[in-house]
């Protein structure tokens, strides 16, 4: 059914877009609510039970269709992979990972990178992004931890709100995920994080309230255990936290196969979609006997009809009942697959913009830019063009675009680094001698190296998800075994660092990786982390190697000096327990909190990031406001103190009260701020209750503790320039 102008929403918005895709209008919550409510009520009990279970594994045209209703007009909504871009198409953008746009430190760009999305979701004809993913990476080597955007609750929230804002501007549905403290792939279906209710609230919980915040549509429901009940059957998590604390209006959908309980206690847990519908090899659970069970039991009658307002309602609020564009794909088969075309030139450009704004320079003493160099030599398997045509890019030949499974993207095309550089060479004249070896052997390696102005060197380290099969990729079921770079490329590093002493490294990564023993050799004179930058890798690292851009990525995580010092790691053998019980005894104490709680050194601490220029801070200020989202503003100047034009990544920790037992810093803001050569600029970052506040168990409630916060102003968690207090 379509909605008359007279049941628009006060805040309604009419977007027109350009081209393939037609004008629609948004609605308040409430005005989709009562339109859903009068569809459904149209509804029989076998129809509502349809809507509420997915066309099954091979059923739908997209990874996963709900039964439309087509006398009422309500389609196969279809929900599709996500998070990179939309998957298992042709004619569509490989974008940069979510690792990658929380590299940018960049609000703009995180925004800017799911409109695209989004735009490309809407061109095919998918009404469902299954993104973002704003999993915490609890342990370095989880095998999907780039899908996400790293170990920070706080970034992870920004990113997440960014992202859905972005995404759902073009009239698409988020679904944020995967709720919740999914945290590696071994033991994935059985497992059980044991969590406490602090930790949860403040570390795995709190991104979910900015995806709240932003209307996200709907919330997926994780495949691990929490304290021992499924996610998907939690009541705790779905109608206490998400509906009751934080007031979630959207759907919970489960994750592809998550579902193991019994109907009426999944129902009444909270989950409202089922997917993929029917056929399981796990458990039951399935909505498969909704329909004859509600028939008999109105408890369950009355949450079915529930749970379609609870699916349908998005579908009205981003106004998908007009003009939505048919569906015009099919992952099951190319026979009504009429291959649109969603690129376009903005989505290439946009990808290249980010992938070089999320390229981190963690050391440079004196190796870039690099300026016409005479001579060059380019090594490494990860220079190549890459190898295609493995489901679910479960391989690695070739440069690493974007890790691998459910979270990749199909990649039309790759752009390798040395097709970029020869291009980029060739164009200035063929001025600089290009020497290449493109694979981790050591000898042709050290021999391209030797004499030239600088050797590249191109290393990797990939993961992925488990697949339910035995998909390994170099031996790593997912997850990685160790943060070791892959097929030897600290030994190649290191080899080519003896004959060469200007030995650049570049790391294209899902997450952290060992550094030593070669971060600190003289030799080594840059090392670069550039992340998974999606289709556009090649140009996107030149354009910082030779200082087009200017690089102002910054670690999204830290990078440690040993493996050891993380203070979680993935259980990957459980023996023969095959539901183990992980307990995360290092609580909210991740990452960076957990080096500056422990005194730890890093390698490169989280958030740092070099630029080609300089800047200094000056005056920090604190004032107090009145309203709870802009309880306190800290201005602060930021000069460009060198000769070029930069971007500098300004930062805000917060101290909490000695105490409240919280970490010794916190990241509460952040800003991308272009600076030209000398320029000064005044920044202003504002703090909200929620970011004073911490989960206080006992009254069930997020509190402001008292005392002193200080506050940290700098280039990065361990470059504080500024500190204040209030
Ligand atoms: C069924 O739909 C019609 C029109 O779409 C609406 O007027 C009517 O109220 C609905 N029925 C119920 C029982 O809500
Ligand atoms: C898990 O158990 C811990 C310890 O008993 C408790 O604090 C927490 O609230 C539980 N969390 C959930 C989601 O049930
Ligand atoms: C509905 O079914 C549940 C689960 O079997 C049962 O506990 C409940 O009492 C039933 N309610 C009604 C109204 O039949
Ligand atoms: C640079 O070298 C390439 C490969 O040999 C050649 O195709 C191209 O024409 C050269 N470009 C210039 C400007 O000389
Ligand atoms: C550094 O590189 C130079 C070649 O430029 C080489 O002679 C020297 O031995 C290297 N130093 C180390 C410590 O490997
Ligand atoms: C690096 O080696 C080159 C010769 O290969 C030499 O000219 C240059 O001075 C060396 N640079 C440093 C910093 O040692
Ligand atoms: C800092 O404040 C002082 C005093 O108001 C002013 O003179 C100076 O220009 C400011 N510095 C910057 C970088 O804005």
């Amino acid at each position: 059914m379509f909605a008359s102008p007279s049941l628009v929403g006060a805040c309604a918005l009419a977007i027109a877009l350009a081209g393939q895709v037609g004008a629609f209008t948004t609605r308040s919550w409430d005005d989709a609510r009562a339109l859903a409510k009068t569809v459904v009520a149209n509804m029989t009990v076998d129809e509502m039970a349809g809507v509420v279970s997915g066309r099954g594994q091979f059923g739908g045209r997209c990874v996963g269709n709900i039964h439309g209703v087509p006398r009422l007009n309500i389609p196969d909504i279809c929900f599709q992979d996500g998070p990179a871009g939309i998957r298992a198409v042709d004619l569509a953008s490989g974008f940069p990972a979510g690792i990658n746009a929380a590299a940018t430190f960049n609000r703009d760009l995180m925004r800017k990178r799911g409109q695209a999305i989004g735009e490309e979701f809407r061109a095919k004809g998918a009404h469902v992004y299954l993104g973002p993913d704003i999993d915490i990476m609890r342990a370095p080597a989880a095998g999907r931890a780039w899908e996400g955007f790293g170990p920070d609750a706080y970034l992870t929230g920004e990113a997440g709100y960014e992202t859905i804002m972005g995404v759902q501007s073009v009239g698409v549905q988020a679904v944020a995920k995967h709720l919740t403290a999914y945290v590696q792939e071994h033991y994935r279906f059985w497992m059980s994080s044991d969590v406490d209710d602090r930790t949860l609230h403040e570390l795995y919980w709190a991104p979910y309230l900015r995806a709240i915040e932003a209307d996200v549509s709907g919330i997926m429901c994780s495949y691990n255990k929490i304290n021992g009940t499924y996610a998907c059957a939690n009541p705790r998590l779905m109608n206490e936290i998400a509906r009751g604390e934080a007031g979630f209006a959207g759907y919970f959908v489960s994750d592809w196969l998550a579902t193991h309980d019994a109907t009426y206690e999944t129902a009444m847990a909270g989950l409202d979609l089922e997917m993929p519908g029917g056929w399981l090899i796990f458990g039951g659970g399935t909505y498969d006997d909704i329909g004859p069970e509600a028939k008999n039991n109105a408890t369950l009658l009355a949450r079915l009809r529930e749970m379609c307002e609870n699916i349908i309602t998005p579908w009205y609020k981003l106004g998908q009942d007009q003009d939505f564009p048919a569906l015009s794909f099919n992952v099951q088969g190319s026979s009504d697959n009429a291959h649109v075309n969603a690129r376009s030139d903005a989505h290439t450009a946009l990808i290249r913009t980010i992938a070089a704004a999320s390229t981190v320079v963690v050391k440079n003493t004196g190796g870039l830019p690099l300026s016409s160099p005479a001579s060059l030599a380019i090594i490494g398997q990860d220079a190549a063009p890459p190898q295609t045509g493995c489901d679910l890019n479960a391989c690695l030949g070739g440069t690493l675009a974007i890790g691998w499974g459910s979270g990749t993207t199909t990649l039309d095309y790759v752009v390798p680094p040395i097709t970029a550089l020869q291009q980029r060479i060739g164009a200035q004249g063929n001025k600089t001698v290009l020497a290449q070896s493109l694979s981790n052997d050591i000898d042709p390696g050290v021999s391209a190296a030797r004499g030239k102005s600088a050797a590249i060197v191109f290393c990797v380290a990939d993961s992925g998800e488990g697949g339910i099969g035995l998909t390994q990729v170099d031996g790593n079921w997912g997850d990685r075994e160790n943060l070791d770079l892959w097929r030897r490329c600290g030994s190649l590093i290191e080899a080519v660092s003896k004959v060469n002493n200007n030995t650049i490294v570049v790391i294209h990564t899902v997450g952290p990786v060992n550094v030593n023993p070669w971060v600190s050799f003289a030799n080594v004179t840059a090392i670069v982390f550039a992340g998974l930058p999606g289709e556009q890798t090649g140009p996107a690292i030149f354009d910082v190697l030779f200082g087009d851009v200017n690089p102002s990525g910054r670690l999204p995580y830290t990078i440690a000096k040993s493996e050891a010092d993380f203070p979680a790691k993935v259980l990957l053998s459980a023996g023969l327990d095959f539901a183990p019980h992980v307990e995360f005894t290092e609580r909210y104490y991740n990452d960076y909190k957990h080096f500056d709680a422990a005194n730890i050194e890093p390698a490169f601490p989280f958030g740092h990031g070099l630029s080609y220029t300089t800047f200094s801070y000056a005056n920090l200020t604190v004032t107090r406001g009145v309203n709870p989202t802009t309880l306190y503003t800290v201005k602060f100047a930021v000069t460009n103190t060198g000769s070029r034009d930069g971007t500098e990544i300004p930062q805000l920790y917060l101290g909490f009260p000695s105490g409240s037992d919280e970490p010794p810093k916190l990241l509460r803001g952040f800003e991308s701020v272009a600076l030209a050569a000398g320029e000064t600029k005044s920044v202003s970052m504002t703090i909200g209750q929620q970011q004073l506040s911490i989960w206080d168990v006992t009254s069930q409630s997020w509190v402001r503790p008292p005392g002193t916060f200080s506050v940290s102003v700098g280039a990065s968690s361990r470059d504080i320039r500024l500190t204040g207090s209030f």
